[in-house]
């Protein structure tokens, strides 16, 4: 396994002590290195005599899926993109705003490269006349070595001027639904669109558009220069493939852990030091808010795609909150529903009016139950895009597992 350490805030706050108002920005693998290592290697021999069915096979053959938390197969998406005629487009989804999630922005701190070849051969696969990277603007160190390095880039004659255009997001959570993101792209304001038509058939200003996380490029170029395996070897209780997962909350030492797909959140918590210090493991959130909250009885169930399901909640970008005796699970919800009131987007009534009204009802003693079951059941089967669809889930998981809370 990896444990992954972040700037410390100790780093940031001498960094802000020191003049530098902008950000900490850690040692990284600048071009030149990445190069003496063989980097850009696997782009520049595709881009000679590449075949991109043969790599996307071997995407497939990895099982790589999308790690924004959708857990799409990112071969397939290939292939929808490259099925529409061009010009196409390829949009980074790097508005990494799950709370409890902040996986890419380690890799994008370490090792940007990875992620920036790996972009450019998606990029190359489908023929995009243009990529467009839209991060998070809560991540000021990340912008400076990327808009640092994309110009590295072009100095090497890696890209033209201009094919990469780094975007700054406003800090909307919403713009992270990949629709809004690209509303937002445009010059608009960041609202969700219908769906279908999906992005891969009508994206970016109306065209074909292949919408990739950080992670996700990140294992790509691994993939280009290791092989498949470097994803399908590792199996852990029947699960393959490698997650990076945030964990954060009550855990002696949290940070990054790329652990194999099918750990518990049991060995998540040894890996991440045990639980802090006169701390007690009671629940967790097992991928962002919108996967709620399940119960430290439950803890032998693998955290990846598919195997949450069953109950009720799913993985997402590996967000891993854990909560202790110290903490109400009813007010971490609230909290939860807190949030989702505020990003609501507010296009369509049963999110917007449904947050807030939810919100409210939190925050009685007793919890009115059935209304606010009927209240879940109608935002979930009636809002336009994830966040409101999800947003109750915190709720109907704290009723089913903290009964006596509420
Ligand atoms: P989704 O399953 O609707 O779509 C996933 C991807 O597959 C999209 O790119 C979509 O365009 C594509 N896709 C799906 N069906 C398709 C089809 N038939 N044809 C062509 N393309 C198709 O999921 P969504 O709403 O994009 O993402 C939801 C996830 O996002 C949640 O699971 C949540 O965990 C995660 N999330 C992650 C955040 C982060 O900071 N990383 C923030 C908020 C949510
Ligand atoms: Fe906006 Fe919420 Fe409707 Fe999504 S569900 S479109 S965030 S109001």
């Amino acid at each position: 396994h990896n444990h992954i350490d972040n700037a410390t805030p100790e780093k940031v706050h001498a960094a802000i002590a020191a003049g530098d108002t902008h950000a900490h920005v850690p040692d990284y693998e600048t071009l030149d290195a990445y190069m003496a290592e063989g980097g850009y290697g696997a782009l520049k021999d595709l881009r000679a005599n590449g075949d991109w069915q043969e790599v996307q096979a071997r995407i497939k053959e990895s099982s790589l899926r999308g790690l924004g938390g959708a857990g799409f197969p990112s071969g397939t998406k290939w292939g929808f993109v490259r099925g529409n005629a061009g010009p196409r487009y390829l949009a980074v989804n790097g508005d990494e705003g799950e709370p409890g999630t902040f996986k890419d922005r380690y890799y994008l701190e370490r090792v940007p490269h990875l992620f920036l070849e790996g972009m450019l051969i998606a990029a190359w696969a489908v023929e995009a006349e243009r990529c467009y990277i839209y991060m998070r603007d809560e991540y000021p160190a990340v912008l400076n070595i990327l808009a640092r390095e994309i110009k590295a880039l072009e100095a090497a004659g890696i890209v033209e001027a201009g094919y990469i255009d780094l975007r700054r997001g406003a800090g909307a959570y919403i713009c992270g639904e990949e629709s809004a993101m690209i509303e937002s792209i445009e010059g608009k304001r960041g609202m969700p669109r219908h769906r279908p038509p999906y992005v891969a058939a009508v994206g970016i200003f109306g065209q074909p558009t292949l919408v990739h996380n950080v992670e996700t490029l990140h294992w790509i170029a691994r993939i280009c220069r290791e092989g498949p395996e470097v994803l399908n070897v590792t199996e852990k209780n029947g699960r393959k493939g490698l997650r990076s997962y945030s964990v954060s909350g009550r855990v002696a030492k949290p940070g990054v852990y790329l652990l194999p797909a099918g750990s518990t959140i049991t060995d998540i918590i040894a890996e991440a030091g045990g639980m802090a210090e006169g701390h007690v493991f009671k629940a967790y959130q097992p991928g962002g808010p919108s996967s709620g909250l399940l119960p430290a009885t439950m803890d032998d169930i693998p955290l990846d795609f598919d195997t949450l399901q069953p109950h009720g909640t799913f993985i997402g970008s590996a967000a891993v909150v854990v909560l202790s005796d110290q903490d109400r699970a009813r007010d971490a919800a609230l909290n939860m529903l807190r949030f989702f009131e505020d990003e609501s987007c507010g296009q369509c009534t049963p999110c917007r009016v449904g947050c807030e009204k939810a919100v409210k009802l939190m925050q009685a003693d007793s919890w009115d139950q059935g209304l606010l079951g009927e209240l879940c059941t109608a935002m979930t089967d009636a809002s336009i895009c994830g966040l409101g669809q999800a947003a109750p889930n915190p709720i109907k998981l704290v009723m089913q597992h903290f009964p006596d809370e509420v």
